[in-house]
């Protein structure tokens, strides 16, 4: 463990563990002097949308632990883990300006030590939206999570609504291992022209960057227009218009029931838009709560 020094004028400061077991060791420690711990698992490239989970956390519990750690596991394009962005210096200054309490910064090595196979029966919700385009991506990212939270073991885990589908993962790799953790779902943060805040949007240029927000804009519409039109309706207006947008490739657009993310049928139960697709070279979701 090593503290990071200020050197900003902030004298908050935020311990930094590379070690599982020296992690462990102190968190039980704060246990036992009846702290409860709040935890966001990250992969770094720190931005609004992170911090404002550390507040959320911060407000809920009484130690915030922050995860950086880009998964290998949940990659399913080799090129997409080498590109993801990794600025650990700027993010460690980040979460000493948000207050967080504890980083764990851990090795690949520290995280996969050998050779291990993982699978978990997650059922159709890993075939589904994300995971019809990513095969294997909730598998890698429920490997990673079950081993956080097995050295965190925190009482709360705060995830953004922006990886909708992750969270209904996760709940369900809960509910299988029985996991006493609650998780606590955070408001997506958009850019003050609607993008959704992603660690990718780092990636567009500068017109991608106004072409990627015809994603929000067709939800927000989609939003508006749910009183008064049918869902066929609906996911026909969206897909054409994004699919005559300039410069995006949609990979999908659905309206889904939100307990059970499947299609829905009809509007009596609550709902969600969910879109991804491509800007230039750079693979962007979004979602909104249309009812
Ligand atoms: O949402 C993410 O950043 C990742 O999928 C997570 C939950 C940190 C697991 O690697």
């Amino acid at each position: 463990m090593y503290t990071f020094a200020p050197e900003l004028g902030i004298d908050h400061i935020l311990k930094i563990f590379t070690s599982k077991q020296e992690l462990s060791g102190h968190l039980d420690n704060l246990k036992g002097q009846g702290k409860s711990i709040g935890f966001v698992p990250t992969m770094g490239a720190l931005h609004m949308g992170h911090l404002s989970l550390i507040e959320i956390a911060k407000k809920l519990t009484d130690i915030v632990v922050c995860s950086i750690f880009v998964n290998p596991t949940q990659f399913n394009d080799p090129k997409d883990l080498e590109l993801y962005p990794r600025p650990i210096e700027a993010d460690t200054i980040k979460l000493r300006e948000a207050n967080c309490d504890i980083l764990f910064l851990p090795s690949t090595g520290e995280m996969y030590a050998g050779t291990e196979t993982w699978h978990i029966d997650l059922g159709y919700i890993e075939t589904i939206l994300e995971g019809k385009f990513r095969p294997g991506h909730y598998q890698g990212v429920t490997q990673i999570v079950k081993k956080l939270f097995d050295v965190v073991l925190p009482d709360k885990a705060f995830f953004g609504q922006k990886d909708f589908q992750q969270v209904k993962v996760i709940s369900k790799m809960i509910e299988i291992y029985k996991m006493p953790v609650e998780i606590v779902t955070c408001p997506i943060l958009r850019e003050s022209d609607g993008l959704a805040m992603s660690s990718r949007n780092i990636h567009l240029s500068g017109t991608e960057r106004i072409q990627a927000l015809a994603l929000s804009h067709t939800l927000q519409i989609t939003r508006e227009n749910a009183p008064f039109k049918t869902l066929n309706d609906l996911k026909a207006l969206a897909e054409e218009y994004l699919t005559n947008s300039d410069g995006v490739d949609l990979e999908y657009f659905e309206i889904c029931d939100t307990e059970t993310l499947l299609p829905a049928k009809d509007t009596s139960t609550s709902l969600v838009a969910l879109v991804a697709a491509k800007v230039g070279k750079t693979r962007l979701i979004d979602n909104i709560i249309i009812k």
